[in-house]
């Protein structure tokens, strides 16, 4: 069965492209490219048709994953209703997620971190601080991703 899985920051321009980037990657090492859909959005409206921040560019290249193809585009209701797991970054991004999930929606809606084994942690906004914040942001990004394909293997039947 397909799963659609949505990551969502504030801009769409630094977390959540990164987490579409690693955990695509994550996706196509697993295999499992036909079963999994993977997309990113922003709560924010500021930055949509932007491509990543370049620092978020430079620091996912240097883990050999591109994302400048990307572009960024706001969160809608109609997500709620399409995707499987919507995941936010951080704790803002997820109050103004639930604020907008329509109360017919299924979708799984929580921090993705939680996949990393840490449910409340959040990842940490890097826009208006240096290149080590980008860094950061992609450790704890890959481990969720790894945290989120076990479990999408383990459900899959
Ligand atoms: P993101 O980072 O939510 O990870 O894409 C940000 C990008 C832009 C702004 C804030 C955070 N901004 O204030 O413009």
């Amino acid at each position: 069965m397909k799963k659609r899985i949505l990551f969502v920051c504030l801009g769409n321009i630094c977390r959540s492209p990164t987490a579409e980037g690693v955990f695509q990657r994550a996706v196509d090492d697993a295999g499992l490219s036909d079963f999994i859909r993977v997309d990113s959005c922003g709560v924010g409206h500021w930055h949509v048709g932007k491509a990543p921040d370049e620092r978020a560019q430079l620091a996912a290249k240097r883990r050999g994953i591109d994302i400048s193809c990307l572009r960024a585009r706001q969160l809608s209701a109609n997500d709620f209703l399409v995707f499987d797991y919507v995941l936010a970054m951080d704790r803002d991004n997820l109050s103004a997620m639930r604020a907008l999930q329509p109360p017919e929606s299924q979708a799984r809606v929580g921090l993705f971190l939680a996949f990393a084994g840490m449910p409340d942690a959040e990842v940490p906004d890097p826009y208006y601080g240096g290149e080590e914040g980008f860094e950061a942001v992609l450790d704890m990004i890959q481990k969720a991703s790894e945290g989120l394909i076990a479990e999408l293997i383990n459900g899959r039947q």
